[in-house]
């Protein structure tokens, strides 16, 4: 049988107009998770509403893969922009995810206080052992990136033209079970971390498919950019599934 394609949205608004694009539809309950399984032009999808944040993510995409074996995931939804120069209703292709709330803190007294902009990234991957204390702690100190599929970023770069709501990039996705609303917070992330978009799945998912070496690709809207006054607008979300729509459609092609 064919590997399916899976496309992950955490919210309704953001997996409920994909799924409602398939035939022939079966839906799977398991945890927090709804599984939409059907085909687009006579191939299989599992369309995966995972829920918000990270936990929802690692779980939905642990057992999407147990369960299905697809060939390949794309985690799709809506973002808070961190780069001035991109705009509501604009598209990020995520050439890298990382996890933007793992953090180490100084080691600070009493009375001291809490210097956020001073916490180092802590890459919960870098080995087995602590990675707060002990010899091993300090290769813990970086930031871990997981990696967009390359082919798929390329197919989806050549369709970028017929995306009338904005323009698409390549970028960098940075997740946590965050909302962001200081200026100069997301000013730091986007400098330390080179953040283009904030939101709470992408870096969940990639770091699961990747344990499983499943190709793996985040494409985020921007629903909303407080960095230039982009006000939220839920509407973006339907445009981004309407877009990856088309991504996957060409990727059937291309098979
Ligand atoms: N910060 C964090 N998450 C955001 N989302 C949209 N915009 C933002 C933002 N500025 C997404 C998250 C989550 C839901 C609340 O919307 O991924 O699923």
């Amino acid at each position: 049988p064919l590997q399916p394609i899976m496309i992950q949205g955490p919210m309704p608004i953001e997996a409920e107009y994909f799924a409602a694009l398939l035939d022939n539809v079966n839906i799977e309950y398991s945890g927090n998770a709804v599984f939409y399984r059907g085909t687009l032009d006579g191939y299989p999808i599992v369309v995966a509403k995972t829920g918000k944040g990270l936990e929802n993510t690692a779980a939905a995409t642990a057992i999407g893969i147990e369960r299905y074996r697809p060939r390949l995931i794309i985690n799709q939804g809506t973002s808070g922009g961190h780069d001035p120069d991109l705009n509501v209703g604009d598209i990020v292709l995520g050439e890298r995810s990382v996890n933007a709330s793992n953090f180490k803190t100084q080691k600070l007294a009493k009375g001291e206080g809490s210097k956020p902009f001073q916490w180092l990234p802590m890459d919960l991957m870098a080995s087995e052992k602590s990675a707060g204390e002990g010899s091993s702690a300090k290769d813990a100190e970086k930031l871990r990136f997981y990696l967009g599929d390359k082919t798929l970023i390329a197919l989806a770069s050549s369709l970028s033209s017929s995306y009338k709501r904005g323009k698409v990039v390549t970028g960098t996705i940075g997740s946590g079970n965050f909302w962001n609303n200081e200026i100069d917070r997301i000013a730091w992330l986007h400098k330390n971390m080179g953040t283009s978009v904030e939101e709470m799945e992408t870096s969940a998912a990639a770091q699961i498919a990747h344990a499983y070496h499943t190709p793996f690709l985040g494409i985020r809207v921007l629903s909303n950019n407080i960095t230039n006054h982009g006000e939220y607008d839920p509407t973006t979300a339907k445009d981004c599934q309407a877009f990856v729509a088309d991504v996957v459609k060409a990727y059937i092609k291309s098979l």
